[in-house]
This record gives structure tokens, sequence and C-alpha cells, in this order.
């Protein structure tokens, strides 16, 4: 007889992790979150830079957060610094919707355009932060800027090979390394999800310093970007071999990943955005 508890049934349950609408839901939950959370970055963005930038009210205090920010008289350093942050806005808008079925199918020219806008902004963000981390020497220390610098030496690759495999019609690499492009691009905005979400799960810092390279912040650099790549795998590997046990596997990650995601973007936007948001928009 079936009864409402039948799906705890180990046979029952296994059939519904490998189901694959199970793996359109959370993929659908997935990017919701993402959405959710980029849309209220490139907020943050606007308020905090951008609207101010176009009324010409920055000042320095609109940097006074920052690493180095603005620095009276180094006009180059200064323009690197907003060439870095302003399209950030538009990274930050566009990118996500290249991730929705919808518009990939029934609006390919938008696909195309959108995704060259992203992967031309994104590669613009690597090498720009590239130099401010090691040209402008905007680093808090040595060793917690590795992670970062690593991640802004994949992206270069990662687009250069979504980009190749783009032109060459072959959509199956173009996906794969579009979606790291886009984990890889997204590495900063990531590593605000788990650091604000690690805060709240220990309700304040643990294995956290002020120079973000305690042993927690030295994980969390790697792991904003290394570990969706991995999870990543683990999905498309599961799409190669459509096995129960390996759906399975990929359905758990992505479980795991839609419910961390969705912590981030809580964690990250009550703490970090929203309430930027909240000032710049009073
Ligand atoms: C394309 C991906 C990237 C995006 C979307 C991005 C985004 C941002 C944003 C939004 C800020 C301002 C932070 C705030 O207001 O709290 C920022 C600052 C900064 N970014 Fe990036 N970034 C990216 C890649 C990188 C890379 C790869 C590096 C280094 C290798 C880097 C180095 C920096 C540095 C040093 C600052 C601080 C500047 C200062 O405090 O004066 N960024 N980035």
């Amino acid at each position: 007889m079936t009864t409402f508890f039948s799906f705890l049934h180990p046979v029952q349950l296994t059939a519904s992790l490998a189901s694959a609408s199970l793996t359109r839901g959370l993929l659908t939950s997935w990017v919701t979150a993402v959405l959710i959370g980029q849309w209220l970055f490139a907020a943050y963005i606007t308020v905090q830079f951008a609207a101010p930038w176009a009324t010409g009210a920055l000042s320095e205090s609109t940097f006074s957060h920052m690493i180095k920010g603005h620095v009276a008289g180094d006009n180059i350093g200064n323009a690197v610094l907003l060439l870095h942050i302003l399209p950030v806005m538009l990274i930050s808008m566009s990118g996500v919707l290249q991730l929705i079925p919808y518009l990939r199918q029934h609006f390919p020219r938008f696909h195309r355009l959108n995704g060259r806008l992203f992967l031309t902004l994104g590669l613009c963000g690597a090498l720009t932060g590239l130099w401010l981390t090691w040209g402008r020497d905007t680093r808090l220390s040595n060793i917690g800027a590795i992670g970062i610098t690593l991640n802004g030496l994949l992206i270069p690759i990662a687009v250069a090979a979504a980009w190749y495999y783009a032109r060459k019609r072959d959509f199956k690499q173009h996906s794969r390394f579009a979606i790291h492009a886009f984990i890889l691009i997204n590495g900063v905005w990531s590593f605000r999800l788990m650091l604000m979400g690690w805060y709240m799960v220990n309700q304040g810092p643990n294995g956290n310093n002020a120079t973000i390279d305690g042993p927690a912040d030295l994980f969390m650099s790697f792991a904003c970007y290394l570990l969706p790549m991995a999870i990543a795998e683990v999905y498309f590997w599961s799409q190669r071999h459509p096995r129960c046990a390996i759906t399975v596997i990929s359905n758990s990650a992505l479980l795991i990943t839609a419910g961390m995601t969705a912590v981030g973007v809580f964690a990250a936007g009550v703490m970090m955005w929203w309430p930027r948001i909240a000032a710049g928009a009073l």
C-alpha cells in the first residue's frame, strides 16, 4: 500500500533522488537563488558606485570601506579601480540570464550578444583585478591574495575555451566552459556568500582575521570557485553517464549547492548589500 511516507523507502528514495525532474527542480532553485543574489550585488554596485559616478557625486567616502580605494593624485590607479568596479553592475545583471534555458532557446541572438558582453567584461575584470592586486599593491596580505590571483588567472582560460567552442559550434563543450567561466567570474561574489554564510552560522568570525588570511579565509579564497567548479563537473559527468548512482550523487551535490547558495545570498544580502542599498536609496 502506498502511504504518505513511502518515499522514505530506500528503493523509492533512490528513484526519487535519481529522477530527471528533481535535477531540473534543483537547477531551477539554484538559478533562482543566484539571480536574486546577483541582482542584489548589481543593485549595491549601482547605488554605491555607478549612480554617484553618473551624477558626478563620487567622493573619497564612496570608497572608504575598501582596501585602498580612492587615492588622491593616483589618477591611473583610481581610473583602473573604476574600470574594475563599474562593469560589475552589467556583469551581475547579464551573466545569470545566460543560465535560463527559455532565453537560450527562444532568444539565441540575445544569448550570443549577452554572452559576448559577459565574457568580455569578465575578462576585463580579471585583468584589472590582477593589476590592482599586484600592480597597485591592493592586498591585505600576500598569502591571502593567492586564491583570488589563481581565480584571476583561470578566468582568461575559461573565457577563451567558452568562446572557442561556441565558434566551433561544439555546444556541449561550450556550455561546460561557459559554466566554468561563469563560476570563475563570480568567484568574488561566491566568496562574499561563503564568508557571510560562515559568519551567520558561527555567529561571528571563526578562523577569520582582519587580513583575510586566517585558515577559514584561506580555505574560502580557493573554495569559492574550486568547489562549485568541482560540483559542475559532477553534474556534467552525470549528464554523460545517466546511471542511477551517478545521478543520485549529482542531485545530492546540487541540493547542497542550491541550499548553500540560498543561505549565502540571504546572509550577504542582509549583512552586506541591503544596508548599503537602503542607505543609498533613502
Ligand atoms: C571578474 C571578476 C571580478 C569581479 C566581478 C570583481 C568585483 C569587485 C568588486 C565589486 C569590488 C568592490 C568591492 C566592494 O565594494 O566591496 C572589487 C574590488 C577589488 N577587486 Fe575585484 N572583481 C573581480 C576579479 C578580481 C580579481 C581576479 C582580482 C585580483 C586578482 C580582484 C581584485 C580586487 C581588488 C584588489 C579590489 C579592492 C580594491 C580596493 O580596495 O582598493 N578582483 N572587485
